[in-house]
């Protein structure tokens, strides 16, 4: 297997810049946020410096020369998911913004009172609360998709709760707090059979393995910026054409029109018809520069050396008496994400987190935007330990030696 972390934490300058050894940082909280490498950061200053200028609509070459840069991301982010065109791309703020955009303009024009979409347990709340929104706006209702024993989507359930009042199944494809991997081509062939669309929030795959739309044949698609090595402030949807072209704008403003009366306007052509404002032109381009930076490393070595690791992480933390862990155990077979979700007996998860944090290990504490979860496992709050490509065994060997000194200290103080 390719040891990635050694071929790519030069890359990283938050990995190579620490004052003294002893601050060396051990970032386990990839899921929440990924870091940057010095390529999307070049990429960033690279257009305040030179290329600063508004897109589509100046005269002047730095307007053109910035149009460029900013329509090359689309294309870019357009192959990362072998999307057919890139007018499919529309750039948002983030996946949140994404899910939105599909609630409200894809919603509010097709859903009608007793619909049915069907969500899972296991979703974010970034898409869950959009289609509470879109339930009290239009009357329609929400079913939700249950869990194994071993953590992972019920799909006799959800062939229970599919139904031909199920317009649309909208689903995470690796859960940020289960890591299952859910199986997407297998949900759109029973969500088909029923005439439902069916949208993946894809914020902690797109990063981890490589993500086909059109073999996964899916209707929506939402990702982060944020969590592919790219900056804040930018994310997006893909969707069939054949949708967008029938879906009305979400927000509406500069850009996104034809010609404006002062009672009435018509919309610009897709992708622009969704992209009200000035959009986040540096950070766009910013994603274009992550996303190719990925695709040099290679998902399939992305995927390959996490799955290694993932293993030796549970590997470790199995060793702890009284954990509990959510989520499948990974195995060979598995297909799993690279994390795990984690309470340990009468601990915490916030003192292990802030306890691990004094030795310069980051990990996550809370409901990771998981409630109704965390609802269902009759738990309030557990610790997340997330890797990526750069995550090396030597971390995870710190991180769990700290993890028992932690129990061991706390249970001796309780
Ligand atoms: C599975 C999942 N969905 C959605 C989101 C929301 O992403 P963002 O806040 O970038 O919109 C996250 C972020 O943690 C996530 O992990």
């Amino acid at each position: 297997m390719k040891n990635l972390a050694e071929l790519t934490r030069k890359d990283f300058p938050i990995f190579n810049y620490q004052k003294e050894a002893k601050d060396n940082l051990i970032y386990l909280d990839h899921a929440a946020t990924s870091q940057k490498p010095f390529e999307v950061i070049n990429a960033l200053e690279n257009y305040y410096s030179y290329n600063n200028a508004n897109v589509h609509r100046g005269a002047h070459q730095l307007s053109a020369k910035a149009t460029e840069a900013f329509e090359k991301a689309r294309e870019i982010t357009a192959k990362f998911i072998n999307a057919s065109s890139s007018k499919e791309i529309i750039f948002t703020r983030n996946a949140t913004e994404a899910i939105n955009l599909v609630a409200h303009s894809w919603g509010d024009y097709q859903i009608k009172e007793g619909d049915e979409i069907l969500l899972s347990l296991m979703e974010h709340h970034s898409n869950l609360v959009p289609w509470q929104q879109l339930a009290k706006r239009k009357g329609c209702v929400l079913n939700h998709i249950g869990i194994t024993q071993s953590g992972e989507l019920d799909m006799e359930d959800l062939q229970r709760k599919l139904s031909s009042r199920t317009k649309l199944v909208s689903i995470v494809h690796i859960s940020n707090t289960l890591g299952c991997c859910n199986s997407i081509r297998q949900i759109v062939e029973m969500a088909s059979k029923v005439g439902a669309l069916v949208l993946i929030d894809a914020c902690q795959s797109l990063a981890h393995r490589k993500i086909d739309i059109q073999s996964l044949n899916i209707d929506f698609l939402a990702g982060s910026s944020h969590k592919l090595c790219g900056p804040t402030g930018i994310g997006f949807l893909w969707a069939r054409q054949k949708h967008l072209e029938q879906m009305p704008p979400f927000l509406g403003g500069g850009e996104m029109i034809d010609e404006v009366r002062l009672d009435s306007s018509t919309w610009a052509d897709l992708p622009h018809k969704f992209e009200a404002g000035t959009p986040a032109i540096g950070e766009a381009i910013g994603m274009g520069s992550a996303l190719q930076y990925l695709q040099k490393i290679g998902l399939e070595n992305i995927y390959s050396w996490e799955k290694e690791l993932t293993e030796y992480l549970f590997e470790k933390l199995l060793r702890i008496n009284d954990i509990r862990i959510l989520g499948p155990i990974p195995d060979k077979q598995l297909n799993r994400g690279a994390l795990a979700t984690f309470s340990i007996k009468d601990i915490h998860s916030n003192d292990i987190a802030e306890l691990l944090d004094s030795n310069n290990i980051c990990i996550r504490s809370g409901h990771h935007c998981c409630q109704p979860l965390h609802h269902h496992y009759s738990i309030k709050s557990t610790a997340r330990a997330s890797l990526s490509f750069t995550s090396t065994k030597n971390e995870i060997d710190i991180f769990v030696d700290e993890l028992f000194s932690i129990i061991t200290f706390l249970k001796q103080n309780s």
